[in-house]
């Protein structure tokens, strides 16, 4: 598919647009070139030596085989007690971070709109990812599936199997089903997708013989959406989830190659190094389309975790990480743009673009009272959004902004995998560049464990003791 390329557009970050004072010069990005052709070579030795099994993942048809089977049995259980085929209504995602917000953005990018509420619009079951605690939220939502549990499946996802979150979650549902299932409640309507040894969760499914999914060893919540985290509740849902490892795989070959300049992870790794070495901490990613949106919120995780570093490989202390920040086209011009523009130029932008929408609008003409909207009148409403992409641009480029656009032909599962790809090895080149480990989250850790601590779990008696003085309230300090 190759008129389905998506590409990474990096003129407007170069001094040509915005003067050297900001921009990227010829001599810096040789030097960059430099810099990083030795790390490509590393990275793909690495790669080949397994130590990042996430570049693999698109090559997995044995979990692809799971997930489809996993996938056909629970649409198709006659006689077992399960639902029939078209009888799973609801799915519903338990899990947080690199657990959650994968699917979410696989969902909005490629179901409708209105996937949930309109039974027309849906080729599978309606999703529901819950990636947060809060007790109204989950309470709600309750209330509407209680009298539709027989028609719903429950997707825990938990890598360690033991965060707080998610184990609270399914204790809550584990509950509900019992009560009105009893014991087969359990395995007829929850899936488990978790460490393939270890955690409690996976005694929990083991104990109850819980059908499973696995995540697969040694790959990080975050670079997990190719695997069976996002792959399940995609499928289900009615993806193409081969399109999307297709997209993945293609992209592959692309982030592979040795040559700098046609290597887009390493260039978009290395734009992204310089400006944060030049004053732009803060990388803000700001998709023009609804259906990317979730995309710039995977990505925020991806790149937070992975390059906000205490230390750095040598053990050297670094403090080092760019700030990635969301925002929406056309929304947050109305609210971010001002300060994009006119506040500290500490900011490197990358647009999400798309060319071609699945399905466009044409403007109505305009009242003969109102002959000044007749400039919208009878024009495509995408028309009128990439022109408002191309204006905040070049707003933006006034005003000596460095901008990146990755332009998407299309939004459809073969372009969102090549994106995930994209990015997820652009983040290793990152890492790679800013000399820190990019897989691991040691500072996430400490939290998870005050959590425990202050719910009592036992053996963190010691570290709730610790908390207890930092976070009481102080009435002298109350205004
Ligand atoms: O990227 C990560 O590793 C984290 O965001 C985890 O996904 C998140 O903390 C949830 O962990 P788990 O899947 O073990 O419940």
């Amino acid at each position: 598919m190759p008129e389905s390329q998506i590409n990474l557009y990096y003129k407007n970050v170069t001094a040509e647009i915005i003067g050297s004072e900001h921009g990227i010069t010829d001599a810096q990005l040789k030097t960059l070139a430099e810099k990083i052709s030795p790390l490509i070579l590393q990275l793909n030795k690495e790669r080949k030596a397994g130590k990042t099994p996430y570049r693999d993942l698109p090559y997995n048809e044995k979990t692809v085989l799971k997930v489809k089977e996993l996938t056909a049995e629970l649409k198709d259980r006659p006689g077992y007690g399960r639902l029939r085929p078209d009888e799973c209504e609801n799915l519903v995602v338990l899990g947080i971070g690199g657990s959650a917000l994968g699917n979410i953005a696989l969902q909005t990018a490629l179901n409708p709109y209105m996937h949930n509420l309109d039974d027309s619009q849906r080729p599978g079951p309606r999703l529901f990812v819950f990636d947060n605690i809060d007790p109204l939220q989950l309470a709600s939502f309750l209330d509407w599936v209680g009298d539709k549990l027989d028609k719903t499946i429950f997707n825990v996802i938990s890598k360690s199997g033991q965060t707080a979150e998610t184990a609270a979650q399914f204790l809550i549902i584990r509950k509900m089903l019992l009560d009105k299932f009893g014991p087969k409640g359990l395995k007829n309507h929850v899936v488990a997708t978790t460490d393939p040894k270890q955690g409690t969760l996976r005694k929990i499914a083991d104990e109850n013989q819980l059908p499973t999914l696995e995540v697969p060893e040694s790959i990080g919540g975050r670079f997990s959406v190719l695997s069976a985290v996002g792959l399940f509740s995609a499928a289900m849902c009615g993806i193409d989830i081969d399109s999307l490892l297709e997209g993945a795989r293609d992209m592959d070959k692309k982030v592979s190659a040795e040559d700098f300049y046609k290597n887009p992870a390493a260039i978009n790794a290395a734009i992204n190094y310089h400006f944060y070495n030049t004053g732009k901490r803060i990388s803000v990613m700001m998709p023009y389309s609804y259906a990317l949106k979730n995309l710039a919120d995977w990505y925020r995780q991806l790149w937070a975790e992975s390059l906000g570093k205490a230390y750095a490989l040598d053990g050297s202390e670094v403090h080092i990480g760019p700030t990635p920040v969301k925002a929406l086209g056309t929304t947050d011009q109305h609210s971010q743009v001002q300060l994009y523009r006119e506040g500290p130029n500490d900011k490197l932008f990358t647009f999400l673009q798309v060319n071609n929408f699945d399905k466009d609008i044409k403007i109505g003409p305009a009242p003969d009272c109102a002959p000044e909207f007749g400039f919208l009148a009878g024009k495509d409403l995408s028309l009128l959004l990439n022109s408002e992409k191309k204006a905040t641009e070049y707003a933006l480029l006034q005003s000596k902004r460095p901008c990146l656009t990755v332009i998407f032909p299309q939004v459809n599962a073969y372009t969102v995998g090549q994106f995930i790809y994209l990015y997820e090895v652009t983040t290793s080149f990152a890492g790679a560049l800013f000399g820190i480990n990019p897989y691991n989250q040691p500072a996430v850790e400490l939290g998870k464990e005050a959590a425990f601590a202050l719910m009592g779990k036992t053996g963190f008696k010691k570290l709730a003791q610790q908390i207890q003085p930092l976070t009481e309230v102080d009435g002298d300090f109350l205004v």
